[in-house]
């Protein structure tokens, strides 16, 4: 099994171009499955999520293409088999975001229920109660959701109790073929699920309220094909601004959307970092500067992502003091401070509470990648720390970093993949 070996305590410096949003190409590219046309998705990142939805696509029966630009082009017009299997939606939960598209376009789908993972629980009752109020029949037989709408779904107003990302994305993606106007109350604000609105709208989807707790959809009949790119990651873009900040360097991250980091941003500026924001980048300059300690509560966006958690916890573990950092997402997303404790990381975890006495120096230490972000963390760590750094169970960050010992690299780290 790969490994990734860091030798860390070199400040990172120079530029780095931000990939597409892994989180927001999956549910677009399970968007196809509502089309008439093919639909051509551009700046799709080399991930091995985007693999196992291109996976599940063909599984479906559309066929994908790549084509000479890397551009993913699915054509919807050939889909057979109207069933998610267990294999597919257990290496990755997201593949629940075909659940909406194929009952809104066929009337019926079977996709696997996704177990609990690293991370916490997660549970899909609101995507399910929300198509049960569009109308659908939903049975749960040998750990399966089977849904049926045969008749179609019908337009409804539905408040989501909690904000979720991949409910709204679903809810919203099976109103666009429902009879009528759909309403989603507490819907997710996150970019991704604007970019997804975006996307729909281009196939001739009626989604307004976007970006608001409150999205509007008037169902239409069909929606044609067409094309639309992607937006950046922004998740990506906030590990390399953090990595500048731990190990006291200069990077300039292109090809960002800056508003979409706004609370990252103002989250560096108070740890005490210079920042300059750009059209479409930001430079941020950590040059013998110590972080300052920050207090950090998670949130569904515009708030802090809980998806920056992990990285920002060794800001914390580096800073000149005391910072509390409150996760109020997920119930077990603190996976990665036993790792950071074995690199020397002062930590104490109450609750959902983690509470870090910064130290001055991380060193190197073999540890193990328990989820995506908190590899990322693990990384960043690794960077900062004096000595060797091995982390084992990488195969968790290609699930949604694209080449990011080669990016690391660029910036002047010393890392490589070993077996
Ligand atoms: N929840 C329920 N019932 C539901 C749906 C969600 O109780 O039917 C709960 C979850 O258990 C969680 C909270 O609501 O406690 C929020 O979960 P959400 O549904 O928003 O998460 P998600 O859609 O499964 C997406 C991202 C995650 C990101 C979260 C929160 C994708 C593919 N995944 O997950 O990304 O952490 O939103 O922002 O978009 C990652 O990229 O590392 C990652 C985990």
């Amino acid at each position: 099994m790969d490994k990734l070996s860091i030798e860390g305590g070199i400040p990172l410096n120079g530029e780095v171009a931000i990939s597409g949003a892994k989180n927001a190409v999956l549910p677009i590219l399970a968007a196809s499955l509502l089309l008439d046309a093919p639909l051509t998705v551009k700046n799709v990142p080399h991930l091995h999520d985007v693999t196992t939805m291109v996976n599940l696509l063909s599984h479906i029966g559309a066929t994908v293409h790549l084509s000479d630009r890397a551009d993913v082009i699915i054509d919807p017009r050939t889909i057979k088999n109207l069933v998610a299997p267990y294999e597919l939606v257990k290496t990755m939960r997201a593949s629940i975001v075909v659940l909406g598209p194929l009952l809104a376009r066929y009337g019926r789908a079977t996709v696997s229920l996704p177990g609990g993972c690293a991370i916490g629980s997660r549970p899909v009752d609101i995507h399910l109660k929300g198509l049960q109020a569009m109308g659908a029949t939903i049975d749960v037989e040998g750990g399966n959701i089977v849904a049926h709408a045969l008749n179609g779904l019908v337009g409804t107003h539905f408040v989501c109790e909690l904000v979720t990302v991949t409910g709204t994305a679903n809810l919203m993606m099976a109103a666009t073929l429902a009879r009528g106007t759909t309403v989603i109350k507490n819907a997710a604000r996150e970019p991704e699920v604007v970019d997804l609105a975006n996307c729909l709208n281009k196939m001739g989807a009626k989604i307004s309220g976007m970006g608001t707790p409150t999205i509007t959809i008037e169902g239409v009949t069909n929606l044609s094909g067409g094309e639309h790119q992607v937006i950046s990651d922004r998740i990506e873009a906030g590990t390399f601004l953090v990595a500048a900040a731990v190990t006291g360097g200069k990077i300039k991250v292109k090809r960002v959307d800056v508003d979409a980091l706004d609370v990252v941003i103002a989250k560096l500026q108070e740890a005490g970092m210079l920042i300059e924001l750009h059209q479409d980048a930001i430079t941020i300059d950590a040059t013998g500067r110590r972080p300052l300690p920050v207090d950090i509560k998670t949130a569904p966006h515009p708030g802090f992502p809980t998806d920056m958690q992990a990285q920002f916890m060794v800001v914390n573990c580096l800073s000149s003091g005391v910072g509390t950092m409150i996760e109020t997402i997920f119930e077990n997303r603190f996976m990665h401070v036993p790792e950071l404790q074995r690199m020397g990381a002062d930590i104490r975890i109450e609750g959902h509470t983690a509470v870090c006495h910064g130290v001055e120096h991380l060193m190197g230490a073999p540890v193990m990648a328990t989820d995506l972000r908190a590899s990322a963390s693990l990384v960043l760590a690794g960077l900062a720390a004096e000595g060797k750094t091995l982390i084992d169970r990488i195969y968790h960050i290609d699930r949604g970093y694209e080449c990011l010992e080669e990016k690391f690299g660029m910036l002047g780290a010393r890392i490589q993949r070993v077996r």
